[in-house]
């Protein structure tokens, strides 16, 4: 006798099927300069006369500012599938009360992290199964994928000498030790292999103008 697979949760769609407006994600391992490309991004499409969005995961709503404070400063263990389902809770939240509706309105909404961090931290960092933290994300989030993701790919040495350089205590997924961080960077190399076309890879090494002209060119392709 076959085993029956499971049913998938749900199939992915890309955002422009729900609106008018553009979906724009960072993503990489802390301390790799999303915050500062993600601004950059904003800064630029302002100039040009377009409504942006700025917003992020965990903790993009108020909901999300609870639940942030709860995977990122509880003290003491959380078990990994719950923190897979606080982060998937926080995105569910999110997406359908400030994403969706900026894309509906036809705004670019540029956001730092996204699903891809659920697959790299929970699933490779954390060892669930990968497939199964998509899948969860994409139920949550009623199959929403961003037309563009720019990774930010940084060796986590580096990254944790950009974070000691800050002198801000760590939270609980920066105190991790290298190799959950490593295993992170493989997981986010893993996704943008796999979807090519959804994926801009750059070295975060490069000075952070280069990185934006290679970001504001992703992004024109994708408005044209
Ligand atoms: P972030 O807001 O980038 O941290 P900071 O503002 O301190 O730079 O992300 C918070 C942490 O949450 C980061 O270590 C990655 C982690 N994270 C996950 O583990 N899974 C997720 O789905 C998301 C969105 C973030």
């Amino acid at each position: 006798m076959t085993a029956e697979l499971p049913r998938p949760l749900h199939a992915p769609r890309a955002s422009t099927a729900g609106g008018p407006g553009l979906f724009v994600t960072f993503e990489g391992g802390d301390g790799a300069g999303k915050t500062t490309q993600a601004s950059l991004l904003e800064r630029w499409l302002t100039e040009k006369g377009r409504a942006t969005v700025r917003t992020r995961e965990p903790g993009g709503t108020e909901v999300g500012v609870r639940i942030r404070d709860i995977v990122l400063h509880h003290r003491g263990h959380i078990a990994a599938r719950a923190e897979a389902l606080l982060y998937a809770a926080d995105r569910a939240h999110h997406i359908e009360t400030v994403v969706q509706p900026a894309i509906a309105r036809g705004d670019v909404v540029i956001q730092d992290r996204y699903l891809d961090s659920s697959v790299a931290y929970q699933g490779a960092g954390r060892v669930l199964d990968a497939d199964d933290v998509r899948a969860l994300s994409l139920w949550a989030t009623d199959g929403l994928l961003p037309d563009l993701t720019v990774l930010l790919d940084l060796d986590p040495d580096a990254a944790r000498r950009r974070l000691d350089a800050d002198d801000k205590p760590f939270d609980r997924l920066e105190a991790e030790k290298s190799d959950f961080h490593a295993r992170v960077r493989a997981g986010f190399l893993a996704l943008a292999d796999r979807e090519p076309e959804r994926f801009l890879v750059l070295d975060a090494t490069e000075a952070p103008d280069v990185l934006a002209a290679r970001v504001r060119d992703a992004v024109e392709q994708r408005l044209a």
